[in-house]
């Protein structure tokens, strides 16, 4: 056999925004570039894969602002809560890092610096509109006002949501500052230029190298056939960055430093592990492998001023840009009235990691297309595919082996024609993920799956177990039919890493790709546990659920933290009419500790609370009864309007409400975090 020497591949995940919860449309990225690294990983090549967090800009800053942080406080925040997201879902970074760093600071200067030498820098005055309040310039989508075409109000600068018409925001009608309400002036202001022209030849080069996707390529092609510009890399303090070294009170846009944070990444990643070179994955002869996974909406990133900026710095350029589309939710935009803008740890507060990556990876090509996550579709397609096809073959095996033979599989291969069959799926699968072609690969891999069920069917070890002399035949079969389970967990392990932990516990083996063509004999395996469950509707529908609540609380905290009516560019409130800020101050709303509960004699729907607000005791009737005991409530601590006037009831005098979410199908009482005091107010 010859001997390929293992590949050396950097993998990166576009660096989500360090001022928001990762969600659904998220994780369709980072589970499929993680599939990708586990492959290359489980084939023995050497696959580094590193991402961060995107700290910089506006809108974190004005975020930071709104919470009464400093912007490090709150990246620091968030990227906590990135992170415990991406380690739940069993993303597999080697480095997860911040844009906000030392190393992503001398990377940005030195490739600034490096553009600034060459020539490849322009400084012009601009026109810009400004908030004379704020004291700050404001970006197309911190304008909002009146359609210029259909005059729908309250629209964006850049675009009306109502007609779909694109205007610039000198057009709009009665423009104001999304940040202040102020009406906006305009001003002049030096900013700095990156010429994108000079490298137009480049460009054109790197396209046509035959790894980018054709709709990628295609896309690079009409922009460089169309005439490349200048791009606005500076903006005006105050901006949350990095300042531009040579200039005052001017810092990087956000978009410069957000790429070269990759190289950050790397960096630090390379600092703490001794056999890792820097200079050896990105200097510009580098024989190593580049690939960044984004979605289609960032192409123009990472496909022009990019690689423009690492030729000019001079850098290696990308090997490819790996693009995907959209995530949609039951054929729909994901929406967060529909309860179907679901973040990651919403979804993993109900179901498990890897019934997502194995749906994403069932539906996904290497094409740019939308992926549907149809939720009905999602939990048929987990429950047929992975509980009753690849895990029926080892619960149906494993009993025989453990209870008539000891836990010892067979001294000989019995059925070797079936066995190479499986075996020699591997180059077609090993392709497949390759070409990031996962949908095809599971669709062979669940071939396999059912030939192996068929084989079980037809030989029926049950039937055989209660015929005298058939022990060996029993054995034959039961080996045969967990090392078949076994190379469908070598295939799959890229996809199901946790499944294929506990399935290598199971079977005493390591899973490794090479052990397709070991199969087991003689060997003893671990008693059987089950390796999934099935996904339950109401799981799903909890989760929508709980997606609705999400919204409404953010909603309700965004309104105080940001007194002003309209003030920061928020989605209209999906779930009822919109209030200002003064209506809903005057809720007094109080986390309170249930200290006794019982039913209300007479009444189907009611449970009589008695509630401690930290001091004063409370009664309230509550139509909770049918999703709670009484006896399950006692010291549980919950939300009340302490401020509701008193309401006598049938049953007696209610002396203010507390907060669930549902309805027919469900109620959920909304609870404080771990630790919060009865009679703290909720603000
Ligand atoms: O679009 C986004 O969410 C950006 N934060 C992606 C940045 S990717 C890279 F270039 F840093
Ligand atoms: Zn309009």
């Amino acid at each position: 056999m010859t001997h390929t020497p293992a590949r050396e591949i950097l993998v990166t995940s576009a660096l989500p925004y360090a001022n928001g919860s990762i969600h659904l449309g998220h994780m369709l990225e980072y589970i499929q570039t993680d599939i990708w690294v586990r492959f290359q990983r489980h084939i023995g090549n050497k696959c580094h894969y590193v991402c961060a967090d995107d700290a910089h800009g506006t809108a974190i800053m004005l975020r930071a602002e709104q919470e009464g942080i400093t912007p490090e406080q709150l990246i620091a925040k968030v990227q906590a809560e990135h992170e415990q997201d991406f380690a739940n879902f069993k993303v597999s970074f080697d480095n997860f890092y911040s844009t906000h760093s030392p190393e992503n600071r001398e990377f940005s200067e030195y490739i600034y610096n490096a553009c600034e030498a060459k020539g490849h820098i322009a400084t012009r005055t601009i026109t810009q509109a400004f908030d004379p309040e704020k004291q700050l310039f404001l970006a197309d989508r911190f304008i909002k006002g009146t359609c210029p075409k259909c005059k729908t109000e309250d629209q964006y600068g850049d675009n009306c949501e109502a007609c779909g018409a694109t205007y610039s925001p000198t057009d709009l009608i009665n423009p104001k500052s999304a940040i202040s309400g102020a009406t906006p002036v305009q001003k002049d202001s030096t900013h700095l230029f990156f010429k994108l022209p000079d490298f137009e030849a480049m460009l054109k080069e790197w396209t046509r190298s035959g790894s980018l996707q054709s709709e990628i390529a295609n896309k690079l092609a009409e922009w460089l056939d169309s005439g490349l510009q200048e791009w606005d890399i500076s903006r005006d303090a105050p901006y949350f960055g990095f300042e531009i070294p040579g200039q005052e009170n001017k810092f990087f846009y956000v978009w410069l430093d957000a790429p070269i944070g990759y190289m950050a990444s790397f960096k630090n990643l390379c600092e703490r592990t001794a056999e890792l070179d820097f200079d050896h994955y990105w200097n510009k002869n580098s024989s190593t492998e580049l690939y960044h996974f984004i979605g289609k909406d960032i192409i123009n990133f990472h496909g022009l001023f990019w690689p423009a900026m690492l030729h000019a710095a001079e850098f290696r350029t990308p090997t490819a840009v790996y693009a995907h589309g959209f995530l949609t939710v039951n054929g729909q935009k994901m929406s967060k009235s529909r309860g179907t803008f679901i973040k990651a740890g919403t979804y993993l507060s109900h179901l498990q990691p890897e019934y997502l990556r194995y749906y994403f990876a069932a539906k996904l090509n290497n094409k740019v297309d939308d992926l549907d996550l149809n939720l009905e579709d999602f939990m048929q397609r987990v429950n047929s595919d992975l509980v009753g096809k690849v895990v029926n073959i080892a619960s149906r095996s494993a009993g025989f082996i453990s209870k008539k033979f000891d836990g010892q599989l067979s001294t000989t291969v019995s059925e070797p024609e079936l066995i190479a069959s499986f075996a020699n799926e591997q180059h077609n699968i090993a392709a497949l993920y390759e070409n990031r072609e996962f949908g095809k690969a599971i669709k062979a891999i669940m071939a396999l799956a059912d030939q192996a069920n068929q084989y079980i069917a037809d030989k029926a070890p049950w039937v055989l177990a209660k015929q005298e002399g058939s022990e060996q035949e029993v054995q034959d079969v039961c080996s045969t039919g967990l090392n078949l389970f076994r190379m469908l967990m070598i295939y799959l392990k890229p996809v199901l890493p946790t499944m294929s932990d506990n399935a290598a516990t199971f079977l005493n083996d390591d899973l490794a790709w090479s052990g397709l063509n070991k199969p087991l004999i003689s060997h003893a395996i671990n008693k059987f546990k089950p390796l999934m469950t099935r996904i339950e509707a109401s799981q799903i529908d909890a989760m929508i659920e709980d997606s609705k609540v999400e919204v409404a609380k953010e909603l309700a905290l965004k309104e105080k933290q940001n007194p002003t009516p309209k003030a920061t560019p928020l989605e209209a409130n999906p779930i009822a009419e919109e209030i200002n800020f003064d209506d809903f101050s005057k809720v007094d709303l109080r986390v309170v500790r249930i200290v006794k509960a019982e039913a209300v004699k007479g009444a189907d729907k009611l449970l009589r609370l008695e509630l401690d607000l930290g001091g004063e005791t409370r009664q309230v009737l509550s139509g909770i009864k049918s999703s709670y005991k009484p006896e399950d409530l006692t010291d549980k601590m919950t939300i009340l309007v302490a401020n509701l006037a008193p309401r006598k009831m049938k049953f007696g005098v209610s002396e203010g409400m507390i907060l669930a979410a549902g309805g027919d199908e469900g109620i959920y009482l909304l609870e404080p975090d771990q630790g919060a005091v009865a009679g703290t107010r909720v603000s």
